[in-house]
């Protein structure tokens, strides 16, 4: 078992683990058309918030295939978006990354500063080997997000799923522990 060591401290920004305060600060962009245009749920309510509070505070070890670790990211004392670190296989030290950010703060690289403190934590305290994102081809902000981390786009799996009413492509990208930039 391997417990993600909190907060974890950038120039701008604070992880840390989701906590029964934060229901507002996730909402105001959980709750956003825009912003969950290429996620897999819809736009959730304040009631589906605070579930998601509730299951997820304190979920930050990783213990069996398929745990995720769950980080809010906090600015200046608010919540502007969320980071998850999914073991996808622990024997083969697989981690997927996934972030959703407020579109207040998108264009800052937020998402890049966190989400690039969440890839060395991922290979140099989890141990991975692997570290993957899964985007829709068309969230283009995902992609420049996921190469400015270092990682190169392995697939583009076209009409993989029934998404939103139409045949929808997934794209693949991936950084390898000795790939590194
Ligand atoms: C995907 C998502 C996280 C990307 O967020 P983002 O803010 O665009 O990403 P970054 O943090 O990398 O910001 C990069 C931008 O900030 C700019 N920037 C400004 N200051 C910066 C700084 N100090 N450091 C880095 N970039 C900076 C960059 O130039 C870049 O601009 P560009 O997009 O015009 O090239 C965001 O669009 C989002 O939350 N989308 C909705 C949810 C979603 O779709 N999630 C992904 C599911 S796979």
């Amino acid at each position: 078992m391997t417990a993600v060591p909190l907060p974890v401290v950038t120039e701008r920004l604070l992880l840390r683990a989701w906590a029964p305060g934060d229901v507002d600060d996730i909402h105001a962009y959980r709750s956003l058309d825009d912003v969950t245009r290429y996620l897999m749920f819809d736009p959730q309510p304040r009631e589906r918030i605070a579930e998601l509070v509730t299951e997820r505070a304190g979920r930050t070890r990783v213990e069996a295939d398929g745990d995720v670790v769950h980080l809010a990211v906090e600015h200046e004392g608010r919540v502007v978006g969320d980071l998850t670190l999914k073991w996808s296989s622990l024997e083969n030290a697989q981690a997927e990354i996934g972030w959703i950010f407020h579109p207040d703060v998108q264009g800052l690289g937020f998402a890049r500063e966190s989400a690039a403190a969440l890839v060395d934590v991922a290979f140099d305290l989890l141990g991975a080997h692997r570290v993957w994102a899964q985007l829709d081809p068309r969230n283009h902000r995902s992609a420049r997000l996921a190469a400015a981390l270092g990682m190169r786009q392995e697939a583009h799996l076209r009409e993989e799923s029934w998404f939103r009413g139409e045949w929808g492509d997934l794209a693949i990208w991936a950084l390898l522990a000795h790939e590194r930039p």
